[in-house]
């Protein structure tokens, strides 16, 4: 094999040398100047001439044995395993047959290794100590080391960290993270381009460290809330983390992430609270470090009861208590008035965390509020305290006819819950059972079922969800209802009497809820035995007129309304019809002549009659004697008459009424005026006559 390509190269530079050939010039071709020993040499001597070649080794002639001559013009000289000593200078020599010689010279390389033997490739050297990398680069004849940094020589000067010592080793001086990787160490034979390279690993290692962002954590607690616990570690090879934790792990809750190095603690509680400590480990050492986590709860309020119902008068407490962290402070809050209560605030107060109200009055209730205060935060619970109303005060009472209507001004105290209803009750007497009606507070607070014209004593109360509160004060109250009129109202006042009339104005006020029917009159005078006349007069009558009285007479009136319903007590009056004026109180002279004059007669003929009956004699005898003879009719009665009304005659003519007296006595006047003047018989019972007359004109006028 070696020879075939041997040969082809020597064709190849046969052709070189006939193009570029001269004809004098001796050359030797040679595969290559360095060889690795062992390997074969072949050396080509061209001779330009025909000659005899020889060759010599450094001056010295070359056994015959390693020489093959090809041709008259060439020579070649194999050798077949070089070794150390085949390096030398050869030269090859021709004896021209011309007569000259020329010779020509080719300097051989021969060598062994470079070879790196049994160095360590890989180093490892803690950061901060001083590293040493030898390399043990052999070969023949001489090798060169060389340190190489990635395409940098490092120095061999002293005073530079990274330097290469005389010895050929590495020196790295306090290693350093960054001086890990990959170096180069380079052999090379001495004065030769020919080298090898060796790469060697160094690691840096560091113990591990651990470093936080933050030592202290405070966080809510919440299921909402996940809280992250961070561990940087550095350190050389990469240390492994664990942690410490004040709970024991929950895979549920804890998480971590690929290295550990960060702690999640999901819906964090309060327990999760202490030190988490975190340790890394390597093979150098390990190192911890420690976080403490502070976890803070939101203030929550319990309270026994959001809704407390409780009967006026009654005790009632509620109890509170809160949670949290830090431990929050409680307060007891009444919301209506914005009062802080607490162990002094009286009837209404707070015993370790429980509100007690003694003694429950309806302005007590309402809303109260059991608050926590904390750093963390404020919470407060709403509690509602409630009681039956108050009682109603300020109402007023309206009756209808056959209700009753109440109106609160203000309504009662709510007792800390709505009004829902009213209570109304009512009774005729003290001594009856109440009647109860329920309305809604938004319907009118009216009794309905009421009798008429009648008085009852009523009262109501306010109920809500506790119950019902106290009552109202008692009211009494009138139903108007439908009953017989008022009695009618007369005016003494204004009587009117003229003559035998009287006339006197009529009222009715109330009509007792049905339309007035009439009025009935009834009047009498007002003496024994006399009989009550009675008449009607419309509803809408407003006066009362009697005509045709008797003159001189008390009477006595009583006027009644009617409705449907029934009649009124009858308003009564008395009133007195004068006595008829006396015409004497105007009489002129003539007419007190005329009536003496009738007088006179009459006595004249009482006289002259009782003659003439008695004694057949006087005036009437003789008249009577001349027209009928000796018999005179009716003679017989006029005695008996006379007989019976014996000394009455003058009272019953007196109490006649005026006027048809009146008309007699001018009558007598005008007729017998003339004839009177001679009736002169018995002057006695006309004296006694005269004397008792102006006594009763007297009494009249008087009346
Ligand atoms: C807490 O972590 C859980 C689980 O990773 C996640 O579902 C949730 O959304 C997180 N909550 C918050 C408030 O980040
Ligand atoms: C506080 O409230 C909690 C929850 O209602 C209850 O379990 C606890 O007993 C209460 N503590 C007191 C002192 O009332
Ligand atoms: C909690 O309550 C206190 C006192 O009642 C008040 O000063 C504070 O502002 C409140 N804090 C919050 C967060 O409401």
């Amino acid at each position: 094999m070696t020879n075939q390509s041997a040969l082809l190269c020597l064709a190849s530079l046969l052709l070189l040398l006939l193009l570029y050939g001269t004809d004098a010039k001796m050359i030797i071709v040679n595969t290559k100047q360095d060889v690795l020993v062992g390997e074969e040499i072949l050396l080509l001597c061209k001779a330009g001439g025909e000659g005899e070649i020889t060759w010599q080794k450094d001056g010295e002639d070359i056994d015959e044995e390693k020489v093959t001559v090809l041709d008259e013009t060439s020579s070649k000289l194999l050798i077949k395993k070089a070794t150390i000593q085949n390096a030398g200078t050869y030269t090859c020599v021709c004896n021209f047959e011309t007569g000259h010689q020329d010779e020509v010279q080719r300097q051989l390389y021969v060598y062994e290794g470079p070879s790196f033997g049994g160095t360590k490739t890989y180093h490892e050297f803690l950061e901060g100590t001083d590293g040493v990398v030898p390399c043990l680069g052999t070969g023949q004849p001489a090798v060169d080391i060389q340190w190489l940094q990635g395409s940098q020589q490092i120095p061999t000067r002293e005073g530079e960290r990274l330097r290469q010592l005389p010895d050929n080793t590495l020196h790295i001086e306090k290693v350093r993270r960054d001086d890990a990787g990959t170096y180069v160490c380079q052999a090379q034979i001495r004065g030769r381009p020919v080298f090898q390279k060796l790469s060697v690993s160094v690691v840096v290692n560091a113990p591990p460290k651990v470093l936080l962002k933050e030592e202290v954590k405070k966080v809510m607690a919440g299921s909402e809330t996940n809280v992250s616990l961070l561990c940087l570690v550095a350190g050389h090879p990469k240390p492994n983390i664990t942690w410490t934790m004040p709970v024991t792990l929950d895979p549920s809750r804890h998480q971590f992430n690929s290295d550990q190095s960060q702690l999640t603690i999901l819906a964090v509680a309060r327990a999760d609270y202490g030190e988490y400590i975190c340790t890394a480990v390597n093979k150098i050492a390990e190192d911890s470090a420690t976080i403490m986590l502070h976890v803070f709860e939101a203030p929550e309020v319990f309270v026994s009861a959001e809704q407390q119902s409780v009967l006026v008068g009654k005790r009632v407490s509620v109890s509170c208590n809160v949670s949290g962290h830090p431990h929050p402070d409680l307060h007891w809050l009444n919301k209506h008035n914005g009062q802080t209560l607490d162990m002094t605030s009286g009837r209404i107060h707070v015993m370790d965390g429980v509100l007690v109200i003694d003694d429950m009055m309806p302005s007590d209730g309402g809303l109260y509020s059991c608050m926590a205060v904390s750093s963390s935060g404020n919470a407060s619970r709403d509690v509602v305290i409630y009681t039956q109303p108050g009682p109603p005060h300020y109402l007023s009472v309206s009756p209808g006819p056959t209700s009753v209507l109440f109106s609160l001004k203000t309504p009662p105290i709510s007792g800390g819950q709505p009004i829902t209803s009213y209570t109304l009750q009512w009774r005729q007497s003290s001594a009856e059972q109440w009647n109860n009606v329920t309305v809604p507070a938004s319907a009118p607070l009216a009794i309905t079922t009421l009798k008429p014209y009648t008085l009852y004593e009523v009262r109501l109360a306010a109920l809500n969800a506790a119950g019902l509160g106290q009552f109202s004060n008692l009211n009494s109250v009138r139903t108007q209802g439908i009953r017989e009129p008022d009695s009618p109202v007369l005016t003494p006042d204004e009587i009117k009497v003229k003559g035998n009339t009287f006339s006197t104005p009529l009222t009715q006020t109330d009509d007792g809820g049905l339309p007035l029917q009439h009025f009935i009159i009834r009047y009498k005078q007002d003496k024994e035995g006399a009989e009550w006349k009675e008449l009607q007069l419309p509803s809408n009558a407003d006066t009362i007129s009697l005509k045709d009285l008797s003159f001189g007479s008390d009477y006595r009136l009583q006027v009644t309304a009617v409705n449907a319903n029934g009649s009124s007590i009858p308003a009564t009056l008395k009133f007195t019809i004068a006595e008829k004026p006396s015409s004497s109180l105007t009489m002129t002279k003539g007419s007190v002549v005329g009536i003496v004059m009738v007088i006179f007669f009459v006595v004249f003929l009482v006289v002259d009659a009782t003659c003439c009956y008695r004694n057949r004699c006087g005036l009437l005898m003789s008249i009577a004697v001349k027209l009928f003879g000796q018999k005179v009719p009716g003679l017989k009665m006029l005695e008996e008459e006379s007989g019976s009304t014996n000394g009455d005659v003058k009272l019953k003519g007196l109490s006649t009424p005026r006027g048809s007296m009146q008309q007699v006595g001018v009558q007598a006047n005008t007729k017998e005026g003339g004839q009177l003047t001679e009736v002169t018989c018995d002057k006695a019972p006309l004296t006694k006559h005269e004397k008792t007359h102006p006594d009763r004109n007297q009494s009249a006028a008087d009346a």
